[in-house]
């Protein structure tokens, strides 16, 4: 399993022969110029929620992949006009995959179209198989809901929000990290822009303290699990 960041809250998880693009908002994001987006080109998209900066790029990437969406009922409604293969879910309900499913779980935010029009609620991933339980946990305050993933998955990494503002911040990702029960968390959804922006020594060192690796990986870069 791999782990690559395009910056924001996009990572593309890559296992086996897969490739699975979450949240992808690449092109609005000043600080991904380097990346090639013609390049990305996933199985699967997995979308939490409506908001810009996290579906801006889907509909680009969808068409040159052919690959499907997966998100809640109204995103995939929304894209499933745009003539994109899509599968829709609402909490807590799952996709099944070829060698994966997709867990769709609470996320405490809210998830309108760029154009104010509703997108359904705002969601969290659990991907998982075998070998591996990965949750992304989306934009999301702390919610004692995150207990049950813990409850139910024994869950190898996290992907948490730690920005603030719009989502938790670090204080708040660390008891996140410590209700579904991990010792490693990516980043993300920090210093993208002003009100997000982060110091990243103190928040490492913030993890650290509580026995957590915090992985704060540079734009283009993975992780390997
Ligand atoms: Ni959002
Ligand atoms: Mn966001």
């Amino acid at each position: 399993m791999k782990i690559q960041y395009f910056g924001h809250s996009c990572v593309q998880l890559s296992f086996q022969d897969k490739q699975i693009l979450i949240d992808p908002f690449i092109s609005g994001n000043e600080q991904a110029k380097d990346i090639q987006i013609e390049n990305i080109q996933p199985d699967y998209i997995l979308i939490t929620h409506a908001h810009q900066d996290h579906i801006l790029d889907v509909e680009t990437i969808a068409k040159q992949s052919n690959a499907s969406v997966i998100a809640n009922f109204e995103i995939a409604t929304y894209f499933s006009k745009k003539g994109i293969d899509t599968f829709a879910l609402n909490h807590g309900g799952s996709f099944t995959g070829n060698g994966f499913k997709a867990k769709n779980v609470n996320a405490i935010h809210t998830s309108s179209f760029p154009d104010g029009s509703y997108g359904g609620q705002p969601s969290g991933y659990i991907i998982h198989n075998e070998d591996f339980a990965i949750y992304n946990a989306g934009d999301t305050a702390l919610t004692y809901d995150m207990k049950l993933i813990g409850e139910e998955f024994t869950i190898d990494l996290a992907i948490l929000p730690i920005g603030d503002c719009f989502t938790m911040g670090v204080k708040d990702a660390i008891k996140a990290a410590k209700f579904v029960g991990t010792k490693q968390v990516i980043g993300v959804h920090y210093n993208t822009f002003p009100p997000i922006e982060i110091n990243t020594e103190e928040a490492v060192k913030a993890f650290r303290e509580e026995n957590i690796d915090l992985i704060l990986l540079p734009i283009g870069k993975e992780h390997h699990l």
